[in-house]
């Protein structure tokens, strides 16, 4: 695989002269590539109106990779396919790479101009669209031909894109004998063909396992980074946007509910939805059930507290700050990462004293710890003590009630002899425990810094 042949602007051999209303000098200007003002989208259907884009403002600058997450019909591919007016907007106004393609009274992008602005924008599927009819090199050089570049410089292009995606041996094959992983590939090359700044891409990985989903981000990584294109990239995997995205936005019916760098969303996630997101690819909170079994164990006060950082490289570090207030911290669950290449993570700590134990802990001190904790940017969620347990508020976004009030106390209770089965919720994952080889905060004042446990971590 190479990478520099690609170049981003080789451009068709065209002598028409830049359309009329074409504002956008793309070397010297710092207007985000996509800008959205209080566009809505409706569509009426004849048992009702579905608001699939309702009041959404947003930019998506020059260079970066954008994600757009949200659950199914939030809105997600109407949103994006207003950005190549593939969908009309009824109403805000849009401006993509430095043309109106809607105005804020009304005027929309001439036919012309949107010609020429799709061909600046690249996109691909989950289904990957391909022509099953022609060849791989076909299918890369078809939009090259629309574009109406001379037969002997398609031939290279399309063989360079190849070359770029890592398929110069499968020129010849037709999709049909490719991988969905490869189809994937066919498809980027070909949405490259035409130099796009600009590249959509819808569920572009759904259709893949896990291991194929990560070589495709990586390609995608790599398009973005060596080629300087832009990607808005729609999923409804948290996993997929903390791979490679720079920010992201979180839909909800139809509206945009969050939106942010990708270390600060995750670092103070603001709404429910976001935080379900989260849950589901860090998996590194505990649930309910496995805070009644870590109560079960250790007898003592039990937090949690998100590991931020603090500035650089440097993660909070519990035990130190622990150690101001004459207290210890064990680490007995959770796991720390990366998140945009910057450490973050989840554990929970059993609180003591120095010098003395945990059924001993000085009640002012705790409080100062977390104060402490809090003003570093950390999270902290107190969980109690078995005798005297507290919620985790994100339980209530995280994870259905099951029969009983809910909380972890009425939980414990149920659990206790004599009060039916001792197993847990059973809608639990398996318990995310430090790993053993791991260095852990304690009370030896060793750092929090451990390594990652989760599946998500160590796989994607
Ligand atoms: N052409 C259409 N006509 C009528 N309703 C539509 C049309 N396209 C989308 N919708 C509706 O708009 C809402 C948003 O759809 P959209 O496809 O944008 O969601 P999405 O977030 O991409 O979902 P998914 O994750 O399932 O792809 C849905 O309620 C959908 O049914
Ligand atoms: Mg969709």
């Amino acid at each position: 695989m190479s990478t520099p042949t690609v170049d981003r602007a080789p451009g068709p051999p065209s002598s028409e002269a830049p359309a009329a209303g074409r504002h956008t000098d793309e070397a010297t200007t710092a207007e985000p590539i996509v800008r959205f003002d209080h566009v809505h989208k409706t569509f009426h259907t004849k048992l009702s109106d579905v608001h699939a884009v309702d009041d959404v403002s947003l930019t998506v600058e020059s260079g970066e990779v954008f994600g757009v997450i949200g659950y199914s019909g939030a809105g997600k591919s109407t949103l994006v396919r207003l950005i190549n007016a593939l969908e009309m907007a009824d109403e805000g106004e849009i401006v993509v790479n430095g043309v109106t393609v809607l105005s804020g009274d009304g005027r929309r992008i001439s036919e012309k101009e949107l010609r020429r602005l799709r061909g600046e924008i690249g996109m691909i599927f989950q289904q990957f669209n391909l022509f099953s009819a022609k060849t791989v090199e076909a299918n890369v050089d078809y939009p090259l031909r629309l574009a109406g570049w001379p037969k002997e410089k398609r031939r290279t292009r399309a063989l360079d894109l190849l070359d770029f995606v890592g398929l110069s041996d499968k020129a010849g094959a037709y999709p049909s004998q490719l991988s969905g992983g490869q189809k994937q590939r066919v498809g980027i090359a070909r949405a490259l063909a035409a130099s796009p700044r600009l590249l959509l891409a819808d569920e572009a990985t759904s259709a893949l396992d896990p291991e194929t989903t990560r070589d495709v981000l990586d390609l995608l990584r790599r398009v973005n980074r060596e080629l300087g294109v832009t990607i808005v990239l729609i999923t409804h995997e948290m996993s997929v946007v903390r791979h490679i995205c720079d920010r992201v936005a979180v839909m909800e019916g139809g509206h945009v509910v969050e939106t942010g760098p990708v270390y600060d969303v995750f670092a103070h996630p603001r709404r429910g939805i976001t935080r379900r997101f989260i849950q589901a690819t860090l998996r590194d909170r505990p649930r309910r059930a496995t805070a009644a079994r870590l109560h079960d164990r250790h007898p003592g006060r039990l937090a949690i507290a998100s590991i931020v950082d603090t500035g650089g490289e440097t993660a909070v570090n519990l035990a130190s700050v622990a150690a101001h207030q004459g207290l210890t911290t064990d680490v007995v669950h959770g796991s720390i990462g990366e998140v945009s290449g910057r450490p973050f993570g989840n554990v929970v700590v059993e609180i003591g004293s120095v010098g003395g134990n945990t059924g001993t802990v000085d009640e002012g001190a705790v409080e100062a710890f977390f104060a402490e904790l809090r003003s570093l940017g950390s999270e902290v969620t107190d969980l109690g003590t078995a005798d005297a347990p507290l919620d985790d508020p994100r339980w209530a976004d995280t994870e259905p009630l099951t029969g009983d009030d809910g909380s972890l106390k009425s939980l414990l209770a149920s659990r206790r002899p004599g009060a039916g089965e001792a197993g847990g919720d059973g809608l639990d994952e398996p318990p995310l425990e430090v790993s053993p080889t791991a260095p852990t905060s304690s009370s030896n004042g060793s750092s929090a810094d451990i390594s990652p446990t989760t599946d998500e971590e160590a796989g994607r």
